[in-house]
């Protein structure tokens, strides 16, 4: 449970959040952004850009918002971005894992609030070719598919960030009762919690397995600085989305899967409270990735809600015993309010006439950029804000 003070600071910071985006959404009406260049949401809706993986994110926003506040000013904007994907499902090679970015967040969103049949379509659609992605000797979900700037062969690749696209799967499942959606989400989870998860709890970012056997070959370092090291937004991605396999299952080796990850992250949060780009990044280089704090502490969030409610079971059958156990504080709800806080004292641009939130979000250590704002980052401190005050919209 959030105490009454910390209940009251995730009110005020919500809506300081709702004013903003109101004036932004107004501004980026008929854009889909990635990223602000002086202030300014850049489009990412052109056909060049249209696949591209964070696409779902604004549309996301913009339903938590309208979920928030009822605004059609909201709804309006979501549902042009959720239209705007449907050249994606036309695109057999701009579909790819992250479906489930794409499509929980507009199609799935849209349908969980208005039933909208069309949108039940497209995120079937999206599931259809997610699934279609198994590798059923390996018991994977291909992750990318094949560049043409680059000579990698993918066949074999899976990444950390596939646990956060299981969702669309466990969602198509419940919508139709068909279990080979829920199988081969858990068969991927169950790779994931082998093969990602090293003994400290950290987590690769790619895993290459054998597409024709099956098995891991090798790790690499993906986004991160290197092999074997630990990319924070990757600790993220696995912590949140073992916890959402959890949720959706109740299979304790994904709870024990995230507790693993999570209690690795909160151990490595610098003093500061801010989120380098890597864990083990050189103790010179002070990159950030604000949006490895926003996911991290949507998971954490989750992961205390979901033990809580452990504990609530347990309690109530201690009653039964004439047992009563306290409450006692979660530790991963403290790490995430710590991460929050933080965010919203050093790292959310509060000027109305820019159209970012968070600063310093970095897409991977060896890019040559470094520290400017992603939608997604937005996106999860909006929805982590959303979770402390019960107003969310469950899109995973
Ligand atoms: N899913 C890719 C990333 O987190 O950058």
């Amino acid at each position: 449970m959030l105490g009454q003070g910390k209940t009251e600071w995730a009110w005020e910071t919500l809506n300081r959040v709702e004013q903003k985006m109101e004036k932004v959404s107004a501004r980026s009406a008929h854009k889909i952004p990635y990223t602000t260049l002086d202030g300014v949401h850049d489009d990412r809706s052109d056909d060049a850009n249209i696949a591209w993986w964070t696409n779902g994110f604004w549309g996301g926003m913009m339903w938590q918002l309208y979920a928030l506040t009822g605004k059609m000013q909201y709804r309006q904007i979501a549902e042009e971005n959720e239209q705007k994907l449907d050249r994606v499902l036309m695109n057999y090679n701009g579909l790819d894992h992250d479906n489930g970015f794409r499509w929980l967040p507009t199609a799935v969103a849209d349908y969980r609030l208005t039933k909208n049949p069309q949108s039940k379509n497209r995120g079937l659609l999206a599931a259809g070719n997610l699934a279609g992605r198994y590798n059923s000797a390996g018991k994977f979900i291909r992750a990318w598919n094949d560049w043409e700037e680059n000579t990698d062969d993918h066949r074999g690749w899976a990444i950390i960030d596939c646990m956060m696209n299981l969702p669309l799967l466990y969602w198509a499942y419940e919508e139709t009762g068909d279990p080979r959606f829920r199988q081969i989400a858990v068969n991927h989870a169950n790779t994931a919690a082998a093969n990602f998860i090293r003994p400290d709890g950290s987590v690769n970012h790619i895993v290459e397995f054998d597409f024709e056997k099956g098995g891991m070959i090798k790790s690499y370092g993906g986004q991160g600085c290197g092999v074997g090291s630990s990319w924070t937004r990757g600790q993220a991605w696995g912590l949140y989305g073992f916890t959402l396999s959890y949720l959706h299952t109740g299979e304790t080796l994904y709870l024990e899967s995230a507790r693993k990850i999570a209690d690795y992250f909160v151990a490595n949060i610098p003093e500061s409270g801010l989120i380098p780009v890597d864990f083990c990044q050189p103790q010179e280089v002070t990159w950030e990735d604000s949006t490895a704090a926003a996911i991290a502490a949507c998971g954490l969030i989750e992961l205390a809600g979901a033990e809580e409610k452990i504990e609530k079971d347990r309690e109530n059958q201690a009653e039964e015993n004439n047992y009563r156990k306290h409450g006692q504080e979660s530790v991963y709800r403290n790490a995430a309010l710590r991460l929050l806080e933080t965010l919203a004292l050093m790292r959310v641009n509060w000027n109305d006439q820019e159209d970012e939130l968070l600063t310093r979000c970095t897409a991977a250590y060896h890019d040559a950029e470094h520290e400017y704002s992603i939608i997604y980052g937005d996106y999860y401190f909006l929805e982590a804000l959303m979770k402390l005050t019960g107003k969310e919209l469950f899109i995973w």
